[in-house]
Parts: structure tokens; sequence; C-alpha cells
């Protein structure tokens, strides 16, 4: 698929080794599903033939992560491995101190236990279901402060992830600043659809929170990703590095929790980093009592090694131009096909609006789950539900939270699939929607009482 230069992408790598996939019949996904509670976390990897569940941990490291591994210190202190990924972290995301974490939730725990004080209230670009919960675990609320247009699949708008300032104005008037221990901001906002905040935003977002006093913390999972959007959609970024504006980004917050699994290109990490020493000094003491060492955080040497590596690839230009541009494929094929998508098309996935394709069914009657269950039986996709069982009860009054996003994720592990196997992915997806009206909804049979997508169990509805 051409770009704006009129030229096709394609990948920037060559492959080495290949993972072989079993195929399955159409009545073996039926026993499979069913074993599952009709929940795709809960399937066996071994019965999927493209598995679309995420892109965390998911990825093809190269063969130079690979020989990263092998140069892996395991030293219970100190480990070579430390520093390496010490010094690429300063030098690529900006921040002076680093806590390496066994993956995302971890550096959250650490970062929500040390900022929230009961009471207090977490602005952020909307939620993420791990995110928002170690807030409400240390006694926070999360508010919502994205901008009103994420909230609806159908509008253009090219950067969905911005921040509503006048939304923050609101918030203050109401709970005061000092009970604002920081600003949550997301890159490629995942439950948005994974869609850019703009730099003009964040500028100005920095501006008020310097006004305000009130720091700014990154969920820098995906804003390497961000980054390739602001430098394609915004004015006067054309010709600026990816590099160049990740730092600026970083430049203009004072520390972040990171997944390492998704813009990375490991399998496992993750990291807290900060600017300030007292917030560094304390994550630093927590971290051995919940993950490990403060330099290996619950990671082997040899995983903070392929990080560091898949640091300086993830950055290129070439890769991020194949990694959005097969989702864009998958995207515009989807389009074209009639099924209806958020738009615009992100990063890391593409989200049908499950609402708009069952719309005979009621919310809940969970349609983005019944899709997700129906894709698999297809043709053995697994993706992923992204509403109102994502979404989870209000604490307050224990009613599902029934989300204005009702989606189903189709998330792409970074260099793995080919464009033939998104073609499989277009068809089967397009066929499902062919029969879409005798589609049937499920009930929850079971519910867990923490981060209820990954283990309820659902059945269909008579
Ligand atoms: N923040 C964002 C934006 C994420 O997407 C994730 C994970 C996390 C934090 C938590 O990181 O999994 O390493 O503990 N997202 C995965 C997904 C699970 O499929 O979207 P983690």
């Amino acid at each position: 698929m051409k770009d704006k230069t009129g030229h096709s992408w394609a990948e920037p790598y060559k492959i080495k080794m290949v993972e072989l996939l079993r195929m399955t019949t159409r009545e073996e996904r039926e026993q499979a599903i069913r074993e599952a509670g009709y929940n795709t976390f809960l399937l066996r990897s071994r019965d999927v033939y493209i598995d679309l569940l995420t892109d965390s941990g998911t990825s093809a490291m190269s063969d130079r992560q690979w020989a990263g591994l092998m140069m892996g210190d395991e030293a219970y202190a100190g480990s070579e491995n430390f520093y390496n990924l010490q010094g690429a972290i300063q030098e690529y995301y900006g921040y002076k101190y680093l806590v390496p974490t066994h993956q995302g939730r971890g550096a959250e725990h650490l970062m929500s236990q040390i900022l929230i004080k009961p009471g207090d209230y977490v602005p952020g670009n909307m939620y993420f279901t791990t995110t928002r919960l170690h807030q409400e675990m240390a006694g926070g609320h999360f508010v919502d402060v994205i901008v009103d247009e994420a909230h609806d699949p159908a509008s253009p708008h090219p950067f969905k992830g911005n921040v509503d300032i006048a939304k923050l104005d609101r918030l203050v008037a109401e709970v005061g600043a000092n009970h604002i221990p920081y600003i949550s901001l997301e890159g490629c906002v995942n439950m948005a659809g994974g869609q850019p905040f703009s730099m003009a935003n964040l500028k100005d977002l920095h501006d008020w929170c310097r006004q305000h006093d009130i720091p700014i913390m990154l969920d820098a999972t995906r804003t390497i990703e961000n980054a390739w959007f602001i430098r394609r959609r915004e004015e006067g970024y054309a010709d600026k590095s990816i590099r160049e504006i990740l730092r600026e980004i970083c430049d203009l917050t004072d520390g972040c929790t990171m997944s390492a699994k998704k813009d990375l290109l490991v399998n496992i990490g993750g990291f807290f980093a900060c600017n300030d020493e007292e917030v560094f000094l304390k994550a630093q003491n927590m971290v051995v009592v919940y993950e490990g060492l403060h330099t290996y955080g619950g990671l082997a040497g040899r995983d903070m090694e392929a990080m560091a590596r898949g640091l300086r690839e993830a950055v290129l230009q070439e890769h991020q131009d194949a990694r959005i541009g097969q989702v864009r494929y998958l995207g515009v094929h989807l389009r074209n096909a009639g099924v209806p998508i958020v738009r615009p098309i992100g990063s890391h996935a593409i989200f049908l609006d499950a609402k708009m394709f069952l719309p005979h069914l009621d919310q809940d009657q969970f349609p983005a789950q019944t899709l997700a269950a129906e894709l698999y039986l297809e043709a053995g996709i697994r993706s992923m539900e992204r509403g109102n069982v994502s979404a989870g009860r209000d604490p307050e009054t224990g009613q599902n939270r029934r989300p204005a996003l009702e989606l189903v994720r189709l998330t792409l592990p970074r260099r793995v699939y080919t464009q033939a196997h998104m073609d499989v992915v277009v068809e089967a997806v397009a066929s499902v929607y062919e029969r879409r009206t005798e589609i049937r909804g499920l009930e929850m049979a079971y519910e867990p009482e923490y981060l209820r997508f990954f283990q309820a169990r659902f059945q269909p509805l008579e």
C-alpha cells in the first residue's frame, strides 16, 4: 500500500526463523471456545491460528536482541545490563532516574502508592484497566479528561488522545489542585483506539500544570508510536526524527511508567522513570519489596539487555512505517468491506465498533465479547473485548459501567504476521459481518472481583 510519497512500504527485515501454527476445524473451535467460557483470554494458544489478542509481549525480537540475551549478566546486584538499559533510557527518553519492574503494572503500582493519597483525584486521557485499578487501590479516583471526540468512534479528529484543558479547570474548581497528585497522560491511547495526543496539546497541558504545580506522569507504553503520528500529522514536525519528537515529549513531562512489552519489542519488562530524586528514592526502596533488587526489578539481566536493544530499533523510522503501515493496511481493507471500525486508524490495533456491528444486542448482552467469540469460531482469530466487560462495575453504584465505546480490538504484534495473514483476517471479519443479524448475545456466568475481563466466563443467551 502506497504512502504519501507514492511508494509502497515493506518490512525493514527478513525472516530467519518461523514458528509453526496448528490449524483447527470449526468443531474443534466450538469446543475450545465453550471450554473457555466464551472468553478469548481463556483459550489455549495452541487452539489459535492468528493471535490478535494483544501487542503486549508478543512481538518478534531481532537477531540483535536474541544475541543480547546471551550477554545477560545474571548477577543479583549491579548487572551490566541494568547500566546499559539505564544509559539507553537516559539517552532516548531523557529521564534522570530509572527503576526497572517486571512489567507496566509493577511500575503503576509503585507510582500510585508513592504519589496518590486517599481521596485524591487522578485525571487522565481515558482510563487504562490496570492503571485505573492501581490508582483506585491507592485510594484515588480516576477522572476522565480526554477530549469528547475520543468517545465517538466516528469522529475523524486527528488527535483524539488530547486532554481537554477545560475539564481540568472544572476539576480544579471542584476539588482543588492540592488533591490532584499528577496528570496521567497516555500516548496512543489504548482504550480510545490507539489515538495520539498532539505536541501542541501537550505544550498547553505543560503550561497549565506549571501554573497549578501539578506534575505530568506519562504512560510511555506506546509513546514512540505517538511520536510517529506527531511527525506525520502535526505541522512543523515532518522534518524531525521520531527520536527527537520522543525526547521533546518526555522533556515536557516529569516521569513515566512503561510497559516495555509494546513499543520496546520485548516479551517481558517495564520500568518507572522520573526526574525527582525524592520520588525516585521512594520507588527504589519500594521496588525491593514488591519486584526485586533495584538493579533488576523482577527481570533477568538478559531481559534488560533485550529492552535496551529494542529501544534502539523502536525509534527507527522504517520500523514504525512498517508497523503502523500494517495496522493501516488491515483497517483500510476492513473499511472497504463496509465493516464499522473506529476512526481514524490508530497505532497498534483496529477496533471494531461492536455497537454498530451488532445493533440488535443490548450492551449488557456484551456485544463486543460476543463478536470476539464469533471471530474465533469463524477462523481461529483471537481478538480482545474492550467494552462493557473491560470497563467493569462502578465501585459506587455496583452497576456495569456501559462505556460509550464497545469495541473488539484486533491487535497487531510487531514484526510477527504477514500481509497474507491480514487478508485472512479481513475475509473472516467480513464473513461474520454478513451473518451478523443471526448472532445472539452472552450472559456472564462467573465474575471475578478484579479486572474481570481476564477471567470472566460467559454462556450464550437462549
Ligand atoms: N498501560 C497501557 C497503555 C497498556 O496498554 C498496558 C498493557 C499497561 C499500561 C500495563 O502494562 O501489561 O505490562 O502490566 N496493555 C496490554 C494490552 C495488556 O493488551 O493492551 P503490563
